[in-house]
């Protein structure tokens, strides 16, 4: 019999497996630890197989989209909370702990954020935003993504509409914590898994943050990669380890995986598995990474749904990606 013949009959083996298997929200829990998925609200109400995977796989739900500034606060002063409360009210339903997305992110803002402003003006309205968004969730948002993405690709702090405030960094985790003091907060980012240039500054900017007595818990990496990724060419373990010793919690927050690249379909998802596989073990591997946020769960919604790049797939049938993981946390 073919080599690939035999592949894709191990492969559709090894699915019918998964599916009898136990939910990936189960094998979290029975470790302490928090298996999360983004989540656009309106679709729970759209299709009653994404609620109900959701339900059954994962105990975190982050909003992909609809508590950005954008979704929130369109014009200056007026919120508009439906699709955000839709989602925590979902997850309280379901006993899911939520993590709000995002405080201080340079995109995805209201136009009026454009306009010019002083020092002043711009710190009455982060710190109305603020309490206001946070302090409706209070005590029900286990994590805030205070700060998004702050760092740019040449490792300096990017241009944004905050900057006009001095310490806008600074002062956002102070506001979110006197909003909410029990949620944990956090600076989320990408392309700073592993060692670099651009690692490098986001430690030395939440190093500083930390010893200047900011309120800030832990840190996001989002793991938007591709199959050429490889946890151990980048040194990832080595990464984490270095903002642990800060004292910092650790997620990944947005994991996804694109499909494209040469080889056949098989080898291709099979090579997605174990980049899921491996970035999971490298978390369940640092005492402090608590959490494994993809960014979605399946191919059917995905900000780049045209490479399939999570682990069900666009008819919510679960993929070696999806048994990489539920291997992964089945290890002790
Ligand atoms: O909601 C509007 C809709 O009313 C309109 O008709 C449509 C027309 O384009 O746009 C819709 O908004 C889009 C929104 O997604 C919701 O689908 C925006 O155009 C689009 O820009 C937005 O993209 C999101 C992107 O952030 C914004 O920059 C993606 O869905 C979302 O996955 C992505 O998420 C980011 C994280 O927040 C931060 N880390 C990187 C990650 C991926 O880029």
């Amino acid at each position: 019999m073919p080599f690939r013949l035999w592949s894709l009959m191990l492969m559709c083996l090894l699915m019918a497996l998964a599916q009898s298997g136990p939910p990936l929200r189960a094998l979290a829990e029975k470790r302490n630890f928090q298996i999360g998925a983004a989540v656009e609200p309106s679709l729970l109400l759209q299709e009653p197989e994404y609620a109900r995977i959701l339900a059954q796989e994962f105990n975190l739900v982050v909003a992909e989209n609809v508590m950005k500034w954008g979704a929130l606060q369109t014009s200056r002063g007026q919120y508009n909370f439906a699709l955000a409360d839709l989602l925590m009210d979902f997850a309280q339903k379901n006993r899911m702990a939520v993590r709000g997305h995002t405080l201080v992110w340079h995109q995805q803002l209201p136009r009026w954020m454009y306009g010019s402003f002083s020092p002043a003006e711009m710190e009455a309205i982060l710190r109305e935003h603020i309490q206001t968004v946070v302090g409706r969730y209070r005590g029900r948002i286990a994590y805030w993504d205070v700060v998004n993405e702050a760092v740019g690709d040449d490792a300096k702090l990017r241009p944004t509409p905050f900057e006009v405030l001095p310490d806008y960094l600074e002062k956002a985790f102070r506001l979110a914590r006197e909003a909410d003091p029990q949620a944990k907060l956090f600076y989320n980012d990408y392309g700073a898994e592993g060692l670099g240039p651009k690692s490098d500054a986001i430690y030395a900017l939440l190093k500083g943050l930390k010893e200047r007595g900011v309120p800030l818990d832990g840190v996001g990496f989002q793991v938007h990669v591709d199959l050429g990724f490889s946890p151990g060419a980048v040194r990832m373990a080595e990464n984490l380890e270095r903002f642990a010793r800060l004292g910092l919690e650790i997620h990944i927050t947005e994991m996804d995986v694109r499909l494209s690249g040469p080889g056949s379909r098989a080898e291709r998802l099979e090579k997605q598995a174990q980049v899921y596989r491996e970035v999971m073990r490298v978390c369940l591997g640092q005492p402090r990474c608590k959490a494994f946020t993809l960014w979605g769960f399946t191919d059917a919604h995905s900000w780049r749904s045209a490479s399939e790049p999570l682990i069900f797939d666009a008819d919510y049938k679960p993929k070696p990606a999806y048994l990489a993981l539920q291997q992964a946390l089945q290890r002790p």
